[in-house]
């Protein structure tokens, strides 16, 4: 196929999140502003090569899904391009891997290509950028946990969702006096936790970056009993290890895959149970904070990613990330970006509000 116009590709990779649509529709729009078409690429990275596979995109075909969530170009999470097995485990790409994605980009007169992605995917992008593919990075990640950005969005979207199920939970832990515990995602960082915690008004909340004891979540649960409130809510990332320095897992590690974390909650409920003699019960928030709509946050910054990410390439800004530092939209090295997680910070002023109110982190603090 030769384009007309100068081709812009855009692909969307990794766990998909609320916004994702948003990105994609911004950048076809304004696209269309400066002269560029559109093609994306279809199940994440794994649609720029053999079999390669992508769709036309115009502002009639992404007409309404700004609000949709999930992606219309659907995404892989650890396909053949896989650039990191863990946090700090980097990969290197198939070289022959790399040169099939540099022929598609030539065949198809792609432009630029923009790789909506969290830290895996962005290192991905990276390697490309290094191969000299002309790339720019949309960070994105209900985890929040990418260093170069204040917030991605996806993040405040899940943090709705989790907010929801502990207000839902608030009250039917009041009818019977039971002690719920909610398990949200954060497989590195608990800011969909802390974030949803203080919003849901949670009583405990377990992060990754606080080490806790169960001695110290049980004397708060005490402590509410000895006031006479015999209900608790306690929100738990995933990622939260347990005293005994060990995560919790569903699955055994295989290569090249990221472990499947999950099922603390229902540690941290059993344990309570057996230690106080109370109810408990565990819900496992999941996927439903991965899908739906967009909140109207993730909705503006997703878009304004979407037109600053077209802007760089008309600019020729490859092997950069757009980011969001607050109050603007600007843009980082994607290099610099993967480089550093964002954690919460145990002194950082979230945490200390939720000290100021009486949360406990099952620490001694
Ligand atoms: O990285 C985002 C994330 O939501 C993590 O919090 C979670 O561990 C992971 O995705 C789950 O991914 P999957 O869709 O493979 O179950």
């Amino acid at each position: 196929m030769k384009n007309q116009k100068p081709c812009i590709g855009i692909l969307t990779s990794g766990g998909d999140c609320p916004g994702l649509n948003a990105v994609i529709r911004a950048a076809v729009l304004s696209s269309e502003r400066l002269g560029f078409s559109c093609i994306g690429f279809l199940r994440g990275y794994e649609g720029l090569v053999d079999p390669v596979e992508y769709m036309p995109l115009t502002p009639a075909n992404t007409s309404g899904i700004l609000t949709q969530g999930g992606t219309i170009l659907g995404s892989t999470n650890r396909g053949r391009f896989a650039a990191t097995t863990g946090e700090d485990n980097r990969l290197s790409i198939d070289p022959s891997l790399l040169a099939g994605v540099a022929h598609t980009v030539r065949q198809l007169d792609v432009c630029g290509l923009i790789c909506i992605g969290g830290d895996g995917s962005l290192a991905i992008a990276d390697q490309f950028h290094q191969f000299g593919i002309p790339v720019v990075g949309v960070p994105k990640t209900i985890d929040n946990d990418l260093g170069a950005t204040a917030f991605t969005f996806g993040f405040d979207s899940a943090v709705s969702a989790a907010t929801d199920a502990l207000d839902r939970l608030r009250t039917t832990a009041a009818s019977h006096e039971r002690i719920m515990v909610l398990e949200v995602m954060g497989r590195h960082a608990g800011w969909i936790a802390l974030h949803a915690g203080l919003a849901g008004g949670a009583d405990v909340i377990l992060v990754p970056e606080i080490s806790w004891t169960f001695e110290s979540v049980c004397q708060k649960i005490m402590d509410r009993e000895s006031v006479g409130r015999r209900d608790s809510l306690l929100v738990v990332a995933e990622g939260a290890t347990l005293p005994t320095g060990d995560m919790v897992c569903r699955t055994s590690i295989n290569v090249n895959e990221q472990v499947k974390l999950g099922g603390i909650g229902q540690v941290v409920a059993g344990e309570i149970a057996q230690r106080l003699d109370r109810q408990t019960r565990t819900v496992v928030l999941g996927h439903l904070q991965r899908g739906g709509s967009p909140t109207t946050f993730d909705r503006v910054l997703a878009t304004e990613f979407g037109v600053l990410a077209v802007q760089m390439i008309h600019e020729g800004r490859f092997g950069e990330m757009v980011c969001y530092r607050p109050p603007e939209i600007e843009s980082v090295p994607i290099a610099s970006a993967i480089k550093r997680l964002s954690r919460v910070d145990p002194n950082g002023s979230a945490v200390r509000t939720g000290r100021g109110l009486g949360i406990s982190f099952g620490d001694t603090c």
